[in-house]
């Protein structure tokens, strides 16, 4: 049966290091109270020319090489992006032509906030299963710096700017390997729970992130464990088989909380929220590339994905890696 795999992975973070403490110059916070209400000491923030496409271009080459194939053996390219680099065209198009890949395969982004990265896993994964297509390059690339509200410190002590990337390819092996399902979800009554103050077409402008913080703490930890619980549930797993988790990295407190809630050991989670912070779509493929690198994730490992994100998004992916 035709399946998809992730064949290779790349990640990318900024030079530039923001600590809380250089945070406590700009707003009304503390290194203690960012790192016991989220976890985060530190993120990346990208130079002011620096694009969300030019870090996806960095993710992407790390990705294409590890996975041993010609750049221009890639047929489909899908950025997840909530901060693309103009309205249009979109990042996708622009990273292609960076990319050097000049075999007019189709380039999209994907726009489903922080859960990007899973939403569009589950989608390269059916075009690979339809047939459709053979090599492609999935990435989440941010730069939330450039959309956060620098003098609101309840959001911008959260996010940090990176990319990461995965070349997901057909195989027909029966090795077990491969993405063995997708749950995704998105419920619109909490539009404004978690949104930016603009648009192109309501102001004109890009708007910066506004989160009621609380609220979405609370819906993360019930609608993410309730996904995981599907997506184990479909395929006849418990908890104890996840080998690695590797979650959105937005909150420890609500990481631990989805883990306590599935009953998941804590030695299982991959965490990278101390030294990156909340890199929207970006979090999951740069903690799986980490994951990948350090050696930790194997072959035939279990990798559990999962994110929340506004509008809101949400899902969870079980991959044999
Ligand atoms: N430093 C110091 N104090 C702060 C800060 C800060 N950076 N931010 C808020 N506070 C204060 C508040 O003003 C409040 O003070 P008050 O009691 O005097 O009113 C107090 O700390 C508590 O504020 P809460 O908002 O209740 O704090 P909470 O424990 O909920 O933590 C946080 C806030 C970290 C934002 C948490 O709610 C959270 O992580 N929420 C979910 C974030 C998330 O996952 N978002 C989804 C992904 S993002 C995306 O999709 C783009």
């Amino acid at each position: 049966m035709r399946k998809s795999i992730i064949k290779g992975s790349g990640s990318y973070l900024p030079e530039k290091i923001l600590t809380n403490d250089d945070l406590s110059k700009i707003v009304d916070t503390s290194d203690e109270w960012i790192v016991k209400r989220t976890g985060i000491k530190q993120r990346h923030i990208a130079k002011e020319n620096e694009t969300t496409s030019d870090l996806a271009l960095k993710a992407s080459q790390q990705a294409i090489t590890n996975a041993g194939i010609d750049k221009n053996d890639i047929d489909l390219i899908i950025v997840a992006t909530t901060t693309p680099d103009l309205t249009f065209p979109s990042t996708a198009t622009i990273l292609q032509e960076k990319l050097g890949i000049t075999n007019n395969c189709p380039a999209f982004d994907l726009q489903a906030v922080c859960s990007g990265f899973v939403f569009a896993i589950a989608t390269a994964d059916n075009y690979i299963k339809s047939g459709m297509y053979s090599n492609v390059l999935v990435i989440g690339a941010e730069t939330m710096s450039k959309i956060v509200n620098w003098e609101d410190r309840g959001t911008c002590v959260l996010f940090g700017d990176g990319a990461g990337a995965v070349v997901l390819s057909a195989s027909t092996q029966d090795d077990g390997q491969g993405i063995l399902s997708s749950h995704l979800h998105s419920d619109g009554q909490y539009t404004k729970s978690l949104k930016t103050n603009g648009g192109a077409s309501s102001s004109e402008k890009v708007g910066k992130i506004e989160m009621a913080g609380n609220d979405i703490f609370k819906l993360a930890v019930k609608f993410i464990a309730s996904s995981i619980e599907d997506a184990l549930n479909y395929n006849n797993l418990e908890s104890s088989d996840i080998d690695w988790f590797v979650p959105h990295q937005a909150n420890t407190r609500i990481i631990n909380g989805v883990a306590k809630k599935i009953n998941l050991n804590k030695d299982k989670i991959l965490l990278n929220i101390d030294t990156v912070g909340n890199t929207s779509a970006a979090s999951i493929p740069i903690m799986l590339h980490q994951g990948i690198e350090s050696g930790k994730i194997k072959r035939g490992d279990l990798v559990l994905i999962e994110s929340l994100g506004g509008g809101l998004t949400w899902g969870s992916s079980l991959i044999r890696y």
